[in-house]
């Protein structure tokens, strides 16, 4: 099979005729017993009963005061904005390399977003552009810990440290990843997670709030449930539920759940494949990229990631196009990642401007992610080695 390297508009609809694609959802064994269990029980709405056991288990695992299941990551993010009451005129720090969600949950509140550049290593929010960018209208620091490596959060909450600025977690990429021994997604006020198809523990759609600032738990509760105190009502609190504070519809619902909750049962296994894919990628790939000028993740010591996504950093935008192209023509979807937020066309519109995130800017033209899922085999992982150090750059 010979496949053309794929436009972005096509990426969707050629994606299953790839021999190793990018991304394949994978259901555990476990997953497809919990939604037959779910599907024929009379909870198909939200925060039943595998709600509940999902948000025990990542209570429990990651030592957080709550975890509250939305129907995404984004939407995770929008409550993060709702619950710090931003407002027009307030500022907002994100990172110019991320996903568009990280900054319009803000956006969508009137906020000024003010486009942060990434550190050349690990792509993350660069830690020392933060006090050049903090005026009396920041209100919050978003960062996002690209490709489940930590940003450097000590270093992040000594420069807000006596200032009114709260700190923000988007962990889309890093849940099980680790700071210093602590978990990813405890190390801010609230951090979001995301189950979305191409994330480690996929469950279609869907997403959770961390709620590490305890200040803040029974507000999430309501604004999570368009805004009353139905949570209060389920727990037998109150005797009737009513119109609380403003808010949406973000609880998932719960045999989505149910999937999430097999996924997680599971996550010694889908971590142990993912890691072993990821290694096998850093080793074998080591003695080609020092001779091609090729730069492979780096992972500082105090860092522990869960293995998300696996990237190269190739030496220009030409290089990057004939390796996707090489890949593609030998059945293999290999992608880019982020436009950086700045240079978007919507960010340009918000008054972010090229140049401006210089890092970002940079890797965006020359970084490419190889395949990586839950039951990748051997058999692929040597295709996409062999593939990639026999392309002709
Ligand atoms: C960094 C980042 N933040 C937020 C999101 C949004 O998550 P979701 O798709 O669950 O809404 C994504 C999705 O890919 C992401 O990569």
């Amino acid at each position: 099979m010979r496949l053309s390297q794929p436009s972005a508009t096509t990426v969707r609809s050629v994606v299953g005729r790839y021999r190793i694609p990018f991304n394949r959802p994978f259901l555990t064994s476990a997953a497809r017993s919990r939604l037959a269990e779910s599907i024929s029980s009379s909870v198909w709405s939200g925060d039943g009963p595998f709600t509940r056991r999902v948000r025990q288990l990542l209570e429990e695992e990651l030592d957080v005061p709550a975890a509250l299941l939305t129907t995404s990551g984004t939407s995770a993010l929008e409550m993060m904005a709702l619950l710090i009451d931003v407002a027009t005129g307030d500022e907002v720090i994100v990172p110019s390399y991320t996903f568009a969600s990280t900054a319009n949950a803000f956006i969508l509140r009137g906020v000024r977003p003010v486009f942060i550049d990434a550190r050349i290593d690990t792509l993350n929010l660069d830690e020392r552009l933060l006090p050049d960018l903090i005026t009396p209208r920041t209100r919050a620091i978003v960062t996002m810990h690209y490709a489940g490596v930590a940003c450097e959060m000590d270093a992040i909450h000594d420069i807000v440290a006596d200032r009114s600025i709260t700190v923000l977690e988007d962990n889309a990429h890093g849940l099980f990843g680790q700071y210093r021994g602590r978990p990813l997604g405890t190390l801010g006020a609230l951090a979001a997670l995301s189950f979305h198809e191409t994330k480690n523990f996929p469950c279609g759609e869907g997403g959770c709030l961390l709620v590490n600032d305890e200040q803040l738990l029974d507000r999430a509760e309501i604004l999570r449930e368009k805004g009353t105190d139905r949570s209060r009502f389920w727990r037998g609190e109150v005797n009737q539920y009513t119109w609380r504070d403003i808010g949406s519809s973000y609880v998932l619902a719960d045999p989505l759940a149910a999937i999430l909750l097999g996924q997680l049962e599971e996550r010694e296994l889908i971590q142990q494949t993912r890691m072993r894919a990821w290694k096998r990628y850093m080793q074998e790939l080591q003695p080609w990229a020092v001779t091609h000028g090729v730069t492979l993740p780096t992972v500082p010591p105090h860092c522990e990631h869960p293995a998300h996504l696996f990237y190269l950093c190739l030496s220009d935008a030409s290089t990057r196009s004939r390796l996707i192209a090489h890949l593609a023509s030998q059945g293999i979807l290999a992608v880019s990642h982020y436009v950086p937020l700045n240079t978007s066309p919507f960010g340009r519109r918000l008054g972010g401007r090229p140049g401006q995130c210089p890092v970002s800017e940079d890797i965006s033209k020359r970084l490419v992610r190889l395949p990586l899922y839950n039951d990748i085999s051997d058999d692929d992982i040597d295709s996409v080695l062999e593939s990639v150090t026999t392309c002709p750059l």
